[in-house]
């Protein structure tokens, strides 16, 4: 049944959001069971938990604002600095592809949105970025490595739109870092208007479980605090998040799946001559070449959920595949290959 609002692809293999396809530690599952009714039955107390996220990420706890999902995150810093502050000529700017809740969260917030296309090859457009700075721009929203590309925003590209933008706020958006790239995170104490988001969602397989955080210095992140719900995270979540941070062999064994799936996409691709893009993340957006339709129609026979970006000026023919445990990265390429086999690759 379709319900307005609430997107269901039905049953099969989720391969279209970039969730962790191999799900969450079994110690995640083992702590929720361990909640008593108090725990339930009470308002949540973050202390121990925020301590534990400074910790693991290396900031001091106040630059750290846990979220309810880094969806959430990214609502609230549009909210905290742009309409808050009653800013009515307000600009942020969006490079291309881009994530749909920046323009969204951007236009809740009354802002106007800057669209910037991106380089040739789907690259991040830096020299487009800088040339849309303007006295108006309020926000910046950079995304690294990119949903939906994959690839990754230099590190010294970051520091030069955050430099050239000292009255915006730069939300670098990393929410999926630990599957490739280096993090912006020691460079955070150079600059007050950076805010980086990260998210458990991915990497962590808690993607159900929402909880994203937001880490700054205060002047970019407290106006964000300020509008965040004071119990936006469940006792759940928490107990979650404690068990996550303590499997410490959890994230590196599902970072190497990840690689390797990614591996196996790369050389399916080149052996049935799609195009496909080298991605610093859980998923590789892949280019049917001709007629997209036999391609998006061979995965959902076999119930593979992909997302289909095919319509989208910007990525056309375009499919965004995610690549978790490698057994379902083979299900997708079986897919592909026998839609190629229909004669549909030109
Ligand atoms: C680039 C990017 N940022 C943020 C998010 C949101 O993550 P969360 O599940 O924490 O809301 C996603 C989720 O798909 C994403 O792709």
């Amino acid at each position: 049944m379709k319900i307005q609002g609430y997107p269901n692809p039905g049953a099969g293999l989720r391969l279209h959001l970039n969730e962790n396809t191999g799900g969450c530690s079994p110690r995640v599952l083992e702590a929720i069971q361990r909640l008593s009714t108090a725990d339930i039955a009470s308002y949540p107390d973050y202390t121990e938990v925020v301590l534990a996220c400074a910790r693991h990420f290396g900031v001091d706890p106040e630059w750290l604002l846990l979220t309810n999902g880094l969806d959430e995150g990214i609502l609230m810093a549009a909210v905290g600095h742009i309409s808050r502050a009653r800013l009515h000529d307000a600009e942020t700017i969006v490079p291309l592809p881009a994530f749909d809740p920046y323009p969204n969260s951007s236009a809740a917030a009354g802002a106007t949105i800057v669209r910037v296309p991106p380089a040739a090859d789907l690259a991040f457009p830096t020299d487009g970025v800088l040339a849309a700075i303007t006295p108006r721009t309020k926000m910046i929203f950079l995304n690294t490595p990119n949903n939906p590309t994959g690839r990754l925003i230099p590190l010294a590209d970051l520091r030069r739109i955050a430099e050239a933008a000292p009255q915006a706020v730069v939300l670098i958006d990393e929410a999926y870092i630990e599957f490739g790239g280096e993090s912006f995170l020691p460079e955070l104490p150079r600059y007050p208007n950076v805010l980086l988001g990260r998210t458990f969602s991915k990497a962590y397989g808690l993607a159900g479980m929402r909880v994203g955080v937001v880490i700054g210095q205060a002047q970019a992140l407290d106006p964000v605090r300020a509008v965040t719900p004071p119990f936006t995270l469940n006792a759940v979540a928490i107990a979650a998040i404690h068990a996550a941070l303590q499997d410490t062999e959890f994230l590196p064994r599902y970072a190497a799946q990840v690689r390797e799936s990614r591996e196996r996409l790369y050389e399916a691709c080149r052996r049935l001559g799609l195009q496909c893009w080298e991605s610093a993340a859980n998923y590789v957006l892949v280019r049917v070449p001709g007629d997209p339709a036999p391609f998006v129609a061979a995965l959902a026979a076999r119930r593979i959920h992909v997302r289909d970006r095919t319509k989208d000026a910007i990525t056309p023919g375009c499919l965004r595949i995610t690549t978790g445990l490698p057994e379902h990265t083979t299900a997708a390429i079986e897919a592909l290959e026998s839609a190629a086999a229909q004669g549909t690759v030109r």
